[in-house]
């Protein structure tokens, strides 16, 4: 993305010579292993990408927040005063959702202006809805001096999806944007907000990332159905062992109540959350040693997961992971994020890529008529301000 073209737009936009915006860059994440365990207290693991929003952004006086962006043809120019109001299910609600967190806190905000321009494919769930949270939160702190630290800005974004947006998502995707370091994965317990960054050295392998092109239909009721489920699978945990969240349990503790479950898929639910947060303990400390293949093997566990006891992945995922799976080079594919459609994620050697988009895009359009994209990624740095 050329930042002085940005830039130029933004002025041309608000038709103002004189403005002299601020450009910030927020990336999008891709997540390695630890899928739907965020809201149940467990350890994920996820990367910043290279990909992400750019967005310029400027202080006002008029009490109007003006939001355009490149790749959405809605824009909006809203007053302070209806900052609360949800506008329809449009992009802009993730930005108005995170001032009004900054409103809600007390903070004095006069308006401003922001042109939003991002590079990660829109609805593959590569969380270019936190990119854009996590943007705002970083500017409009930065803008007013609002001096509140990287970790409250997460949670302040988080806060926006769950109460403004609706939907109820777990800090992942907030706060490796927020933290991400280039390179580097982010091996965060969600339980008590602790964390490291795990270096990654992946030799002689990339991230591959395959894009399903499937919309992610009611993708956002499926979600919060999941996390209701999970709520009610600790009620039943809770009514033989007192713990805070489903990742609270170890296996052995949940064998030992794995009866009293009268519903066969909260049972499955549960298994999924618990076995999930073990294989990102494994997986961690096979990163750290350098053991990929243990780290591939622990991404196939955890989509068959996925599909079989927690059913987010559906034909079109299981479809690329499978086919994946084949290809002489690949040491591990999975689904990766919420699912429902969106991307998978496969660990393939450098000298197998080519074949890799070969034959799975091609096996992939036979069996859904749909083309499939694919993307070699790098690791980078979380939210920054562009010099
Ligand atoms: C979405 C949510 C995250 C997380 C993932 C699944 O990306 O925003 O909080 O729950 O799904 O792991």
């Amino acid at each position: 993305m050329d930042q002085k073209e940005l830039k130029k737009k933004f002025v041309s936009l608000h038709g103002d010579a004189k403005i002299s915006p601020h450009g910030y860059f927020s990336p999008g994440r891709v997540n390695l292993i630890g899928e739907h365990i965020d809201y149940n207290g467990g350890f994920v693991l996820p990367c910043a990408l290279t990909l992400g929003t750019y967005l310029f952004a400027s202080k006002t006086t008029d009490n109007f927040i003006h939001l355009s962006s490149l790749n959405f043809d809605y824009s909006a120019k809203i007053h302070l005063s209806d900052i609360t109001k949800k506008q329809g299910d449009e992009w802009v609600n993730y930005p108005i959702g995170v001032v009004n967190e900054f409103i809600k806190k007390g903070m004095p905000i006069t308006g401003m202006r922001f042109l939003f321009a991002g590079n990660i494919p829109d609805g593959a769930g590569l969380s270019s809805s936190a990119s854009i949270e996590m943007g705002t939160a970083f500017a409009v702190n930065d803008l007013f001096d609002s001096r509140i630290d990287i970790i409250e800005l997460v949670k302040m974004a988080q806060k926006a999806e769950n109460n403004f947006v609706g939907v109820k998502c777990g800090i992942m995707d907030q706060f490796i944007v927020g933290t991400g370091k280039k390179d580097h994965a982010l091996f965060l317990n969600c339980d008590d907000l602790t964390y490291d960054h795990i270096p990654i050295h992946l030799e002689s392998y990339k991230i591959v990332i395959s894009n399903t092109n499937k919309k992610r239909e009611l993708a956002d009721s499926k979600y919060n159905e999941r996390y209701n489920e999970c709520r009610k699978a600790l009620d039943i945990v809770n009514q033989h062992r007192r713990v805070g969240h489903l990742c609270s349990l170890t296996l052995d503790d949940f064998s030992k109540i794995q009866n009293s479950f009268p519903d066969h898929t909260l049972y499955k639910r549960a298994r999924h959350a618990i076995t999930e947060n073990q294989r990102v303990k494994e997986g961690a400390r096979a990163l750290k040693n350098g053991e990929l293949k243990t780290f591939g093997i622990l991404m196939n566990q955890s989509h068959d997961s996925l599909r079989d006891d927690y059913e987010v992945t559906g034909v079109h995922l299981d479809t690329l992971v499978e086919e994946a799976r084949k290809i002489p080079g690949v040491l591990g594919a999975r689904m990766t994020g919420a699912g429902f459609g969106g991307c998978s994620i496969n660990l393939v050697h450098k000298e197998s890529i080519e074949l890799f988009c070969e034959k799975v895009g091609h096996s992939y359009k036979k069996k859904t008529g749909i083309k499939a994209d694919f993307y070699v990624v790098d690791i980078g740095n979380g939210v920054k301000r562009l010099s």
